[in-house]
């Protein structure tokens, strides 16, 4: 070998130099192929430490399962998609005809129309039993506040997202309440009607306007694939929060996320899938309202336009205000608010098991979503008006009002030590995580603790 000479450009001193100038190991701790990819690209690796060998707290119940089902429907939900979008066509004249064609000519066009449109639904039920899980444990509290923010805008996404893709079967639904939605717009001062031209493409919702919402759906249903994989990422740097709303300390506190939480998110996921299944096959068009089995018609307006159940109650809160601008605010704001529960909220304590007046205030809160999805499907008029003001009322009470003053002047219970405490505590029946049994109770032997019982 020859000397090194300063004057040679750098990478010519590293081929020529005895001791190579950085030393990069190419190594894995695997063998065969998987070892040579791993050496390389090391998403092997990454999988192992960030999911099978990942800890997480020991106490989780089946609520921390709903993440998971979540990225199963979304998988069903891209699979299923890209196989319609091969037989569907975006236009005014074919798009009603391309799906009853692919309902009744393609082989299984029907089952995967069907799991599309009822995985949409699915996922919105689990989304808000993941929200809400959220809310009931104080996940959204420090550490975990970014985390939750992508989670919201994962929201607003999905109901972008299910909002364009319900206007392309062009059935009455689609093209009346694409209409009714864009015109929101137009309550913006000064530019709103220049923004609907601009949404619609032309002076009405038509065919420029299916053409664009057709690529919105499929882009913006990617940017949730990959806001799934920020919003993952985040979780993995805090680690998941648990019924006892207290980080872990020591290791006997948690478990590897295989196989005992695999195993558990399993059995989770087989319950609801089973369920989409049930409604799959026995009653696919149950959630779906029977109007857009009728060819879009600009020239006959449905009686009533309601939107899809998931949508019914924001779009109660909309009607509840009679400014059209205000109410479109308030719809908006009713989601966006969320996103500052982790300030707006000043409790020190996340859990609900541990605190005694907000447990009830945010199960009125569940409470509250319903019964304005029960009035957001009603006609907005004489006393529907009125119940979804007092729910929007108690909404926004809940988030600027509530709150910030519960958080201050509650008295919580006393947290336990640790995670073991924790289960101890359940055990001996001092604490339950819902006021009331989900489920029948299970005798203490079966109560799943490998801690010695304290004699009674
Ligand atoms: C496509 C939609 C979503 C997917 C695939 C998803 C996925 C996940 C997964 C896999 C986890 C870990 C498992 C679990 O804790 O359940 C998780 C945790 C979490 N997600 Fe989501 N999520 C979605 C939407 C949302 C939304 C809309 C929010 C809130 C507005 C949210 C807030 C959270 C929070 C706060 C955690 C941490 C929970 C804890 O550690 O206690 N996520 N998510």
């Amino acid at each position: 070998m020859t000397a090194s000479n300063p004057e040679l450009p750098t990478y010519q001193r590293m081929l020529d130099s005895e001791e190579p100038m950085a030393v990069k190991s190419i190594s894995s701790p695997y063998s065969g192929v998987l070892g040579w990819i791993d050496a390389r690209l090391p998403i092997p690796r990454l999988i192992d430490r960030e999911y099978l060998k990942f800890r997480v707290p020991r106490n989780l119940n089946y609520f921390w399962s709903f993440g998971g089902i979540l990225m199963i429907s979304l998988a069903i939900l891209i699979i299923t998609g890209i196989s319609l979008g091969i037989h569907y066509k975006p236009s005014e004249a074919e798009a009603f005809a391309s799906v009853e064609r692919i309902m009744r000519d393609v082989n299984f066009g029907w089952l995967i129309r069907y799991m599309h449109m009822n995985a949409a639904s699915f996922f919105f039920i689990a989304v808000y039993i993941h929200i809400f899980r959220g809310l009931y444990f104080g996940s959204y509290k420090h550490p975990r506040e970014l985390l939750w923010i992508i989670g919201i805008v994962i929201f607003f996404m999905m109901m972008a997202t299910a909002f364009l893709g319900y206007t392309l079967p062009w059935g009455q639904m689609s093209f009346w309440g694409a209409t009714v939605i864009t015109n929101l717009f137009s309550a913006i001062p000064v530019v709103g009607d220049a923004i609907v031209t601009w949404l619609w493409g032309g002076y009405s919702v038509g065919d420029q306007t299916l053409n664009r919402f057709y690529v919105f759906h499929w882009v913006i249903a990617f940017g949730i694939v990959a806001m799934v994989l920020l919003h993952v990422t985040a979780l993995h740097i805090t680690g998941s929060n648990n019924p006892a709303g207290i980080e872990p300390k020591k290791e006997s506190e948690t478990l590897t996320f295989n196989p005992f939480m695999t195993t558990k998110d399993l059995v989770g996921a087989v319950v609801f899938f089973t369920l989409f299944a049930g409604v799959l096959f026995f009653a696919p068009n149950y959630l779906g309202h029977p109007d857009n089995y009728i060819p879009a018609n600009p020239l006959v307006t449905p009686t009533h336009i309601v939107p899809e159940w998931y949508f019914l109650p924001f779009y109660a809160i909309l009607r509840a205000i009679p400014d059209k601008l205000m109410g479109v605010l308030a719809m908006v704001a009713s989601i966006g608010l969320l996103a500052a529960l982790p300030w707006l909220d000043r409790s020190p304590i996340r859990s609900c098991v541990f605190r005694p007046v907000w447990k009830w205030l945010t199960l009125a809160f569940v409470v509250d979503f319903f019964v304005l999805m029960w009035v957001g499907a009603m006609p907005a008029e004489g006393v529907y008006v009125w119940i979804a003001r007092a729910g929007t009322l108690y909404w926004f009470a809940y988030l600027l009002i509530l709150a910030p003053l519960v958080g201050i002047y509650e008295r919580p219970k006393r947290l336990p030590r640790d995670i073991h405490e924790y289960e101890e505590m359940k055990a001996r029946g001092e604490i339950r995580f819902l006021p009331f049994p989900l489920l029948p109770r299970r005798s203490r032997k079966a109560s799943g603790s490998t801690h010695p019982q304290p004699a009674e």
